[in-house]
């Protein structure tokens, strides 16, 4: 999950190149980097900016209650 300026985003955590932890990269505004070899997705659409990943991350709903956050995972 990615906040931006106070805005929550859900993606899956893995990124589609090798597999690795999206959550252990950089997020820079919108986009979060991957450690690994530095593809760069959307955090609030989940495309790809930048290979080597060719595909989409999933991102999820989210619904935001008080203090709660709802992830919706299908
Ligand atoms: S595993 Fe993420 S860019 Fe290679």
């Amino acid at each position: 999950m990615a906040n931006v300026d106070g805005e929550y985003f859900a993606f899956n955590d893995t990124c589609t190149h090798q597999g690795c932890s999206l959550s252990t990269g950089t997020l820079d505004g919108t986009s979060v980097t991957c450690p690994c070899h530095g593809s760069t997705f959307n955090v609030t659409t989940g495309e790809v900016v930048n290979g080597p990943a060719m595909r989409a991350v999933e991102v999820y709903a989210i619904t935001v209650n008080g203090e709660q956050v709802e992830i919706a995972i299908a």
